[in-house]
Formats: structure tokens, sequence, C-alpha cells
């Protein structure tokens, strides 16, 4: 069938075949479609939705189109885990290596810093030598040595996606629920673990706002993974607050070490269990309760932190900074934040949050830009917290003074201080399986 006769048929509210579909994805990608009639279907696609069998047979033409990672030179089940992105979400730092201390390997490829929202890659590079980049072999030899290896994404991963992601960004298609599930499981299914968990935030840090559009992009990714034949569960938890206390790279590293030692902030350790021990539970190592006191013991214990160490070691990193995470590089210049009023803190937009940290040096405004590792923002009061007038709410860590400016006037913004105490919110608002929902 024609790519006109495609688009007529979606947009009329049809069904496309497997076939349909992955003739079309390849298409798309060799360039015998253009980029306007792919913007069409994507569009059409926004407004009618896909069935269950188009974005499994989407995600998979996707995943296809470029190199699907074999991980069988690796022993044992290997599990994988993707956030959607949130603002200090430093989770994989302390997850993967909670996950492979108990016995379950993680070869995970992970992305830089996009937008408002940091990256676990510029994170890991912010320790001195850490390379991210591993050749196939080194990677498989450092997973089967020190049960996990975090790297970025090699080079032809998903070429489809890059494609697709770079047209719905400039044709107002990128929110579209069933567009993002395939997107974010391609990449998922292409990277090769046998199980895979999903961190999907909710609230003003994160991609998706509300906790029924999180739930329903849930959905979607669980499905496609299980109807892939990989074992996918998905937790909705909160990003309507920063998650722990640190943002920015090195910050975020060092709140990393701290958790692991048992001294993490409580909504950190508690997000970090519950992934952690989804992990543990869909690789098969007990029933829900079993792994959840395996993921705490894991912490208590240290063997958590050891794992961590011999991953930095085995990748060439300089482990003595997180023996003693004083000897990472300090930022130049230090500023506090003020509470401008007495009262609670009722809200704080995450995102701003996000930016203002970015503003200071941790992260980019474009692809080019250089990152200052010690930029970023230490909360010392968050949502629900009481604050007095001249308070220090936060401190601001930055290389270039300059940068303050900007970076002040984002994050006060983004602070509201009122009079009543705010109500508490969940942390975790749902877990996701193919069973359904659990609220
Ligand atoms: N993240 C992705 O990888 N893809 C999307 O479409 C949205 C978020």
């Amino acid at each position: 069938m024609r790519m006109y006769e495609l688009i007529m048929k979606k947009r009329n509210g049809g069904a496309l075949s497997k076939e349909e579909i992955t003739d079309m994805i390849n298409g798309y990608v060799d360039g015998t479609i253009p980029d306007y009639q792919m913007a069409a279907f994507l569009m059409a696609v926004y407004f009618r939705g896909m069935t269950e069998e188009e974005t499994l047979a989407m995600t998979q033409a996707v995943a296809q189109s470029g190199d699907m990672v074999d991980l069988s030179a690796i022993e044992g089940v290997k599990v994988d885990k993707h956030s959607t992105g949130g603002v200090g979400d430093k989770t994989t730092l302390i997850v993967a290596p909670i996950v492979a201390s108990c016995g379950v390997k993680v070869a995970k490829m992970s992305g830089r810093g996009l937008g408002h929202t940091g990256g676990t890659i510029d994170k890991l590079e912010s320790i001195p030598g850490f390379q991210t980049s591993l050749s196939q072999e080194k990677f498989f030899e450092t997973v089967n040595k020190a049960g996990l290896s975090v790297i970025g994404q090699t080079g032809n991963l998903t070429p489809g996606d890059k494609k697709l992601y770079a047209l719905r960004d400039v044709t107002a298609t990128v929110d579209s629920i069933p567009l993002i599930a395939v997107s974010i499981m391609s990449k998922k299914l292409a990277a090769g673990s046998d199980c895979i968990l999903l961190d999907v935030k909710t609230g003003s840090g994160a991609f998706m706002k509300t906790v029924e559009d999180s739930i329903r992009l849930a959905e979607e990714m669980v499905t496609i993974g299980e109807n892939a034949g990989r074992r996918t569960i998905a937790l909705i938890t909160d990003m309507d607050i920063p998650l722990g206390n640190n943002i920015g790279n090195s910050l975020e590293v060092i709140e990393a070490v701290e958790t692991l030692q048992g001294n993490g902030p409580e909504d950190l350790t508690e997000v970090c269990v519950q992934l952690a021990s989804n992990m543990l539970f869909m690789a098969g190592k007990g029933e829900m309760d079993a792994c959840e006191e395996m993921a705490r013991q894991a912490i208590q214990n240290g063997s958590a932190l050891e794992s961590l160490k011999t991953m930095v070691k085995a990748q060439g990193g300089d482990v003595s900074v997180i023996e003693d995470t004083d000897r990472f590089e300090k930022a130049v210049y230090r500023k506090e934040v003020l509470a401008p009023r007495s009262g609670y803190i009722t809200h704080m937009d995450t995102e701003a949050c996000g930016i203002a940290s970015s503003l200071l040096g941790a992260g980019r405004a474009t692809k080019e830009d250089a990152i200052d590792y010690t930029a970023g923002i230490i909360l010392k009061k968050k949502t629900g917290d009481y604050v007095e007038r001249g308070e220090c709410i936060a401190e601001l860590f930055t290389s270039d003074e300059k940068r303050f400016v900007a970076a002040e006037e984002k994050f006060d913004a983004a602070i509201c201080i009122a009079d009543e105490a705010p109500n508490e919110k969940p942390l975790i608002y749902a877990r996701v399986t193919k069973d359904g929902v659990r609220h």
C-alpha cells in the first residue's frame, strides 16, 4: 500500500497491519518516505491513537532500525531500568548497585541531560576518569565482573527513533502517549535486557504532569514490553518535588553515595528501595516483601556501595572520591537563597528548579555546551517544611559568579510560601503490571 493510503487509513480511524507499519518505518528510515508524509501520519496518530498491535509493531520496527544489543554473553537474568526524567533523579546510581549486589546483572545504557532534567551519563562523568564509552567486550566484561555497568548509548541504537523524534519535535506531535511509548520502549527493546523497570515520573518536574497521563503512558509501555516478551513493571513516582536534596552532577553523585551508606534523604531512599525491589522481583529473586528486605539489607551491609565502587574502578574512575566525597572538586562560588517571608513551602515548581540548576552550569543550553560538574543546588527546605523569614532555603553553587542572577531569579519564582501547610502527597502513586494498576 502507498504511504498516502496508510495516512488516510489512520486519519479515518483505521488500524494498520504489522506489515504495513514495518514497511512504513523501514521506508522512512531509508529515506523513501519523506518527512512530510510521516509528519501527516504522526498527526493522524496524535488524534486517532494506535491499537495494542500497532504500537507493538511500530516499537519493534523502530527497535530493529538499528543494532539490537545481544546480551547473551552476560550470564544470568539482565534487568534494565528507565526513568522518564526528573530533577534530582539520581536513582540509577543507587538502584543499579543495589540490584547488582543482590546478584542480578544490570547492563545499562543511559542518556545525557535533556532540557531541565539531568542525565546519568553526565553525573557519572563528574567522577574523574570515569569512562562512559566502552567497547562491547569491555562492557560485557564489566557487567560479568562488577555485576553492573552504565555506559552512554552506542552509535547505531534506534536510528529510526532519532529521526522520528526530530520530526515530532517540530510538528507538535511529541506529547502523544502512544508515540512516547513507542519511542521509549524501542530503545529498551534494542538495549537487550530480559526485564524492564519503568520509573514514570509525575508532577511539575516531569514530562507527564498528571497522575492519569502517567498511568496511561505506563500501561502502554508495560503492554508493549510484555507483548515483546520482556517482563515489564512501571512505578508512578512523584516529581512534583525534586527527589532528594541535591541537584547537579557531582552533588548528585555525593548524595547517591550517602544514600548507599544509609544516610540518604528519606524520599530518595524509599523510591530507590521500591525500584530496586521490583527489579529483583522481576529477576525471580522472590516475593516482593523478600525483595524489599534484600534491597534494604544491601544498603545496610554496605554491599551496594561496594558494587558502585567496583563499577567505578572497572570503568577507569577515581574511586577515592566515592570513598571520601569531600575529594570531589568544589564549586568556586556559593550563595544562599533566603526565605522572603515566614510560612510553609506549599509548592516548588520542579521544572523551574531544574532550569535554575542548569543556569548555574549543571546543564547545557545547546548540545555543544560544556558542563560545570560542580554546579547545582542543595535544597535545605522542601515542600511541606516551615521556614522563618531570612532562613536559608537552598544553597546555589557555580564556577561562574555571573550565573547567579538568572538562576536565583528562576529559583525564587519556583518557590511558593503560604500560611497553611500543604496536603502531603504520596511518593509512589501506583504500580502498573500486566495484571493491572495497583494504587
Ligand atoms: N523520552 C523519549 O525517549 N521519547 C519520547 O518521545 C519522550 C520522552
